[in-house]
């Protein structure tokens, strides 16, 4: 089919209708910048929502990628494979895991983390032992168990009968934990930062307490780092600025900095509880993904990258409160390192998705976290000058929709 023939609209013909993409369709990026059909330039500030972290086409990540093709593609789980290995490795010799699980989605490595959690459990336990505590707002993926435990039921309603047992809890609420939390309790899932629930921090109180409380019952402390891991908030991951060891950590996203990987990062004794046969996935652990993940470890765990992750949201959001001088528009700025988000004030509620489209049509690209807040997550190797840039962009954008927003 020649390429003018691929258009927006033949997204509504032939894709189910579950997601609205913009008109404009991505063909080619570099770096921070991404070009469409018609050439139309943008300023990437979504990183494809916290995955490309080293930006797009990195050249050392396309060797990766295009050596490894030349080798061997997949093997499937009946081999293990020379990239999977080096990837594992690198992951126990610099976080607190001792063993991996790799998969292919986020959802996939929190179902995952779920299941050992009710597997290690009813092994120890007995079968009485299945509660997991989650929270509001909370995002852990669209497969039935995660987006169960995912806080917002609408996601999860109407699909029949939801996988029992998991109860929700207000976010950083550590009184209410405190409450529900029992012996019967396996595990507790929460997001070191809610991202897609509006870019909300945990705070270190709140983290320490849940993992006070979770060694008190003998429950799983799982940390969902599907977007806030491998360097995202300045950290590698970012539990290690919360002063706690969790049980088990879930990486996805940024892990394979485009290419699609997940992990579930866990400790040996509770990895003993997945034996041969109790769990798997066809392509986790696949040679290409693994090599591309291998080589976009090395250059994210690298201190100086994690440290203009810190300078970097000190310059974005020195400029969201000089657009704020002058607009009034948000009411406040919160996230971490590259992670952040504006939250619109009273005035502009609801209205995250006209700033959203605003953006769009300036050439900078944004995204929003629910209806009220503009989130930032760009690649974490964006230059200075190009942040810049965006936020001249980002400027006018709001200024055209606070102008509409009074004629
Ligand atoms: C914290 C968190 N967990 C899990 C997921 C699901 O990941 P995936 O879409 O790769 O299944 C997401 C996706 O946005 C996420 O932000």
């Amino acid at each position: 089919m020649p390429h003018s023939e691929i258009t927006r609209s033949l997204f509504d013909q032939v894709m189910v209708p579950n997601y609205a993409p913009l008109d404009m369709i991505p063909v080619r990026g570099e770096g921070s910048r991404l070009w469409d059909q018609k050439d139309n330039e943008y300023i990437d500030l979504t990183a494809g929502i916290a995955v490309n972290a080293l930006g797009h086409a990195h050249p050392e990540l396309v060797n990766a990628l295009t050596e490894q093709a030349q080798k061997v593609w997949h093997v499937s789980n009946i081999y293990t494979n020379e990239p999977a290995l080096g990837l594992a490795q690198k992951i126990v010799d610099n976080t607190f895991a001792e063993k991996v699980f790799f998969a292919n989605s986020g959802a996939e490595a929190n179902e995952a983390a779920l299941k050992l959690a009710r597997r290690v459990a009813f092994d120890k336990y007995g079968e009485d032992k299945s509660e997991i505590i989650a929270f509001y707002q909370g995002f852990h993926g669209r497969t039935f168990f995660t987006v169960t435990a995912g806080g917002q039921s609408s996601y999860s309603d109407g699909f029949g009968p939801k996988p029992a047992n998991i109860t929700h809890l207000e976010y950083n609420d550590l009184a209410a934990l405190e409450k529900a939390i029992s012996d019967k309790t396996c595990a507790v899932i929460l997001e070191p930062l809610q991202g897609e629930g509006g870019v909300l921090p945990i705070t270190p109180e709140f983290a320490q307490g849940v993992r006070a409380l979770c060694d008190k019952h003998n429950a799983l402390m799982i940390l969902d780092e599907v977007q806030t891991g491998m360097g995202r908030t300045g950290e590698l991951f970012a539990y290690m600025a919360l002063d706690i060891v969790p049980d088990v950590v879930t990486s996805a996203k940024a892990l394979g900095a485009g290419f699609p990987i997940a992990a579930m990062l866990t400790k040996t004794d509770l990895a003993a509880h997945f034996v041969v046969g109790s769990h798997g996935t066809t392509f986790g652990g696949n040679p290409l993904a693994c090599a591309v993940a291998g080589k976009a470890f090395d250059l994210i765990n690298d201190q100086k990258l994690l440290d203009g992750v810190k300078q970097k949201e000190q310059l974005i959001r020195k400029h969201l409160q000089l657009i704020n001088d002058e607009f009034s528009v948000f009411k406040e700025v919160r996230g971490k390192g590259l992670l952040l988000g504006a939250v619109l004030n009273e005035q502009y509620q609801d209205q995250a998705k006209a700033f959203f489209l605003e953006s769009a049509q300036q050439g900078l690209l944004v995204l929003v976290a629910g209806a009220n807040v503009l989130r930032f997550a760009p690649a974490l190797n964006i230059s200075d000058d190009l942040i810049e840039q965006a936020m001249l962009k980002l400027k006018q954008a709001v200024k055209n929709v606070v102008n509409q927003d009074t004629e």
